[in-house]
C-alpha cells in the first residue's frame, strides 16, 4: 500500500469514531531537527511551520472544532536573543501567508497568552488576522503564544477573587481562563519524545487525555495527527467512574 492511501485509511478510522472536539499540540523538537541535520535551530523552526500548516489543514479536514498549538512559553523569552528574534519573525511570516488559507477554509483565529510582550509587528499581524477570521464558523485555531498556564491561573484567580472574593467557585476561576468559551480539552499531544507539559494548559489538563510522541514536530503531518487521534479514540475516559459506569457494562 502506497503511503498516501495508508494515511488516506488512517483518516476514514479516525473519522468513524467520535472526534476529541479540543486537541491541543506541544510542538517540541525543532532544535534537534535542524541540529539532527547540522542546520542552525531556526531552520527546525522554518520545518516546524510547515507541519503547522499540515496539521491545521488536517484538523479542519476531518472536522476538529478546536485546535490548539503552544507556539511560545513564557519561559521561551529566556532564549537566546537571536532565536527569539527568529521565531517572531517566523510567526508574522505564517500569520500573512496563512490569512488566505484561514478565510478559505472558515477557520476563526484565536491566541493566548500575555500577549503584550509580543513585538508590535506580530501583535498587529495578530490583530488584523483575528479580526478578519473572527466570524468564521469552522474551526478555532488558537495559538498559545508568550502563553504560561501558571501565568493564566494567577489572572483568573485575581480576576475571580476581585469578583467573589473567598466565595469563589472553580466555575468563576474558569471563566477567567484565557480559554474560556473553548470546548473542554479532550486530547494533548507532545511530540520529540519528552513526557512532560513545560506549564501549558495545567488547569485545562485536568481530564485530557495524553499523548506523547517520539516523532520531532519539523517531521509531523497528516499521518501523526491521525494516529495520536487513534490513540485517544481507543482510551477509556472515566472522569472519576468505574469502567462499568461509563461503558454500562458489568464489572
Ligand atoms: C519547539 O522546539 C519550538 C519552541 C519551543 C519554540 P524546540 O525549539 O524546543 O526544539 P528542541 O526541544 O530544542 O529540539
Ligand atoms: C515547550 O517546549 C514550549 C513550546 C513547545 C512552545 P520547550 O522546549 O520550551 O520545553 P522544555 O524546556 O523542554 O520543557
Ligand atoms: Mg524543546
Amino acid at each position: 500500500m502506497t503511503e498516501r492511501s495508508l494515511v488516506a485509511e488512517l483518516e476514514a478510522r479516525v473519522r468513524a469514531r467520535p472526534l476529541p472536539r479540543h486537541v491541543a499540540i506541544i510542538m517540541d523538537g525543532n532544535g534537534r531537527w535542524a541540529e539532527a541535520r547540522d542546520l542552525p535551530r531556526v531552520a527546525g523552526h522554518r520545518e516546524g511551520a510547515e507541519a503547522v500548516r499540515a496539521v491545521t489543514r488536517a484538523a479542519r479536514r476531518v472536522g476538529i472544532q478546536a485546535l490548539t498549538l503552544y507556539a511560545f512559553s513564557t519561559e521561551n523569552w529566556a532564549r537566546p536573543e537571536p532565536e527569539v528574534g527568529a521565531l517572531m519573525h517566523l510567526l508574522a511570516e505564517f500569520l500573512e501567508s496563512e490569512r488566505g488559507e484561514m478565510m478559505r477554509n472558515g477557520i476563526r483565529l484565536n491566541a493566548i497568552g500575555d500577549l503584550d510582550r509580543l513585538p508590535p509587528e506580530v501583535r498587529e499581524k495578530l490583530d488584523s488576522v483575528r479580526a478578519e477570521t473572527r466570524a468564521n464558523p469552522g474551526m478555532t485555531l488558537t495559538l498559545a503564544l508568550s502563553y504560561g498556564g501558571r501565568q493564566e491561573l494567577v489572572q483568573a484567580a485575581r480576576r475571580a477573587a476581585a469578583a467573589k472574593g473567598d466565595a469563589l467557585e472553580a466555575e468563576d476561576l474558569e471563566a477567567g481562563l484565557w480559554t474560556a468559551g473553548l470546548p473542554e480539552l479532550d486530547l494533548l499531544v507532545r511530540t520529540s519524545g519528552e513526557r512532560r507539559i513545560s506549564n501549558f494548559l495545567l488547569w485545562q489538563c485536568a481530564y485530557a487525555e495524553l499523548v506523547f510522541a517520539d516523532v520531532l514536530w519539523p517531521d509531523f503531518r497528516d499521518a501523526e495527527l491521525f494516529a495520536a487521534i487513534a490513540e485517544y479514540q481507543a482510551r477509556e475516559r472515566r472522569f472519576g467512574m468505574t469502567g462499568a459506569q461509563v461503558t454500562g457494562g458489568r464489572e
